[in-house]
């Protein structure tokens, strides 16, 4: 496992990153983890409404919690930490000023607004949240090649009982999870990457 002092680039952030399952007891410190959250926020999305939200969860109890609902999945008891993503488009749209632009006029401001009222308008609760959730994977990506940077390994993981894990950290029964990511200081090397040809994912028109 590599680590380094000199930030990398997201080439090398990307390189390196490799799903980890095993890490050393070693707790991650508040500082890093905010400055990791930091770089996440910075994700873009659509209209700018920034729904994750995250629980760092370094206590053993809530952790076993979490690895029961996540079917004993060893990468959550065996790291220091996990943060749980999740997405809240009610408490998004329900402040949904904070995330106007504040070089804004106040008419195009009351606009913006507006548009996002509309947009939202015909759609349902559930529709709003799986919208939602679609945003929370840009800001997955983001922080799992922020952990890189940082020198910290990762895991993500889809696998678990969202019921369960909302009930273990008090989080409000309408939000999505969108995942959960083991992090800590791996002590293995994960498996090379293994990825599809660009030839078989793009196409030049
Ligand atoms: C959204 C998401 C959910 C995942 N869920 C799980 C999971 O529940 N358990 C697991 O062991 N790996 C999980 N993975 C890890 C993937 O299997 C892994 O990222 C993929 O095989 C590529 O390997 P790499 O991460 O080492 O590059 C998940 C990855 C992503 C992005």
């Amino acid at each position: 496992v590599t680590t380094t002092t000199r930030a990398l680039t997201v080439t090398e952030a990307a390189s390196r990153r490799r799903s980890i399952w095993a890490y050393a007891p070693d707790l991650v410190p508040r500082a890093d983890i905010e400055a990791i959250l930091a770089v996440t926020a910075l994700a873009p999305s659509a209209f700018n409404l920034q729904p994750w939200r995250f629980v760092i969860v370094q206590d053993a109890r809530l952790k076993q919690a979490l690895a029961e609902a996540a079917h004993g999945q060893r990468q959550i008891l065996g790291a220091p930490a996990v943060i749980v993503l999740y997405t809240d488009m009610r408490d998004a749209l329900a402040n949904a000023d904070a995330i106007v632009h504040p070089s804004l006029p106040e008419d195009r401001r009351a606009g913006a607004l507006r548009s996002i009222e509309r947009f939202f308008a015909g759609k349902g609760d559930d529709e709003r949240e799986d919208w939602g959730a679609q945003q929370g994977y840009i800001a997955l990506g983001y922080l799992l090649l922020a952990a890189a940077e940082h020198g910290y390994q990762t895991s993500p993981m889809l696998g678990f009982d969202a019921d369960r894990v909302k009930a273990a950290l008090d989080l409000p029964s309408h939000v999505p999870v969108a995942a959960l990511v083991s992090i800590g200081r791996g002590v293995e090397d994960g498996r090379p990457h293994h990825r599809l040809p660009l030839e078989r994912l793009a196409r030049f028109v």
